[in-house]
């Protein structure tokens, strides 16, 4: 197994872990989570690092790790940091207000590669990386999930938006933890502007959706098209659109604004979903929806076996649990 870290997206790390771990689930293979810091899991696992690299919202990179110190000695590499010829940058990062002599570290790295390597600071063929939490955290730079390719696809630089759309990153954490395996067929039955259907696609997920606004559906193709995603859409309750045997279900339901759900109450309306998936998933499969309080959760226990949950906030009077459930 190769020892891997992941720097994440803050401020919700335990999501972002949970995310990694699922879609280490979901492509199949096993992982040893070897130490958890704030910003940062380290694990090892034989899955590949690019099918990750291709699947993960809230990592920022991925890492090949050569050491973890407590300290600035790094003296366990003793010079030995098995990094392949060409050129090389140190570069450190710190999470939160973890402290530590950035500038130390950086020359101290810098002369032990020195002896082999040339000093590119700006085009790099190798990135050695520190990265500062309640350890040093020392890896080669494996994969860097681009900023501006997921803000591409804000909700705000679609063609159609709305405003409560969720942010690609967190839309992928939330299919990320349907543990979806290569291809899985996942539904989305609250589809609105399409973003997990957008995601989905881009993850290499077989997709279709469903919403009861014929407004919706039409502006989702709009976005579908922007983004060359192929995915079946309907226009329907959610009682009627997810199809039978789905391997996964990723939503996120509306919560709260009766003009979003016809009047009907959230537990009315979520005890339908949790319902309808018992019904339409097969056996193993999971749903992975995002709701406003636990209250709500609990309800879902009647039809379904509870795996996890990770509250985010939003703002003051807000709180998103995602959740994920399994059929049992
Ligand atoms: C929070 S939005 C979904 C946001 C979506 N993730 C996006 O990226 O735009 C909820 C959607 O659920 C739809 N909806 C509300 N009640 C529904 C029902 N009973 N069946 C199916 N869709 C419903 C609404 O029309 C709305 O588009």
């Amino acid at each position: 197994m190769v020892d891997l870290f992941f720097e994440l997206v803050g401020p919700n790390y335990p999501l972002a872990k949970a995310e990694i771990t699922a879609a280490i689930e979901g492509l199949s293979y096993d992982y040893k989570i070897d130490r958890s810091d704030p910003g940062v899991l380290s694990l090892s696992t034989d899955c590949p690092v690019k099918s990750l690299a291709q699947r993960l919202g809230l990592t920022h990179r991925i890492y090949r790790e050569i050491s973890k110190s407590s300290g600035e000695d790094f003296s366990d590499l003793e010079g030995d940091l098995d990094l392949p010829t060409g050129s090389a940058a140190v570069r450190t990062r710190r999470i939160e207000n973890h402290r530590g002599d950035t500038q130390a570290i950086k020359e101290k790295l810098g002369e032990m590669i020195s002896s082999n390597h040339s000093i590119d600071l700006d085009s790099p063929d190798h990135e050695l990386c520190v990265i500062i939490s309640e350890k040093n955290y020392v890896g080669k730079k494996l994969y860097e999930m681009e900023r501006e390719n997921f803000k591409s696809r804000d909700g705000k630089n679609r063609p159609f938006s709305y405003p409560i759309s969720l942010k690609p990153r967190y839309t992928r954490a939330l299919i990320n933890l349907t543990r979806a395996e290569k291809k899985a067929k996942v539904h989305d039955p609250f589809c609105g502007t399409g973003g997990v259907l957008i995601e989905a696609y881009l993850m290499g997920l077989d997709v279709s959706g469903g919403d009861k606004d014929s407004k919706m559906i039409e502006g989702c193709r709009k976005n579908l098209r922007e983004f060359d995603v192929e995915a079946s859409l309907e226009v329907g309750d959610v009682a009627e659109t997810i199809p039978k045997d789905i391997d996964c279900i990723a939503t996120d339901p509306p919560y709260g604004r009766a003009s979003s759900t016809s009047k009907e109450g959230l537990s009315s309306l979520y005890e339908r979903l949790f319902r309808i998936s018992e019904e339409r998933l097969k056996k193993g499969g999971y749903l992975s929806a995002i709701f406003p309080g636990l209250d709500y959760v609990a309800i879902g226990k009647e039809y379904l076996e509870l795996i996890e949950t990770y509250k985010i906030r939003v703002h003051r009077s807000l709180d998103r649990h995602f959740t994920v459930f399994k059929k049992i």
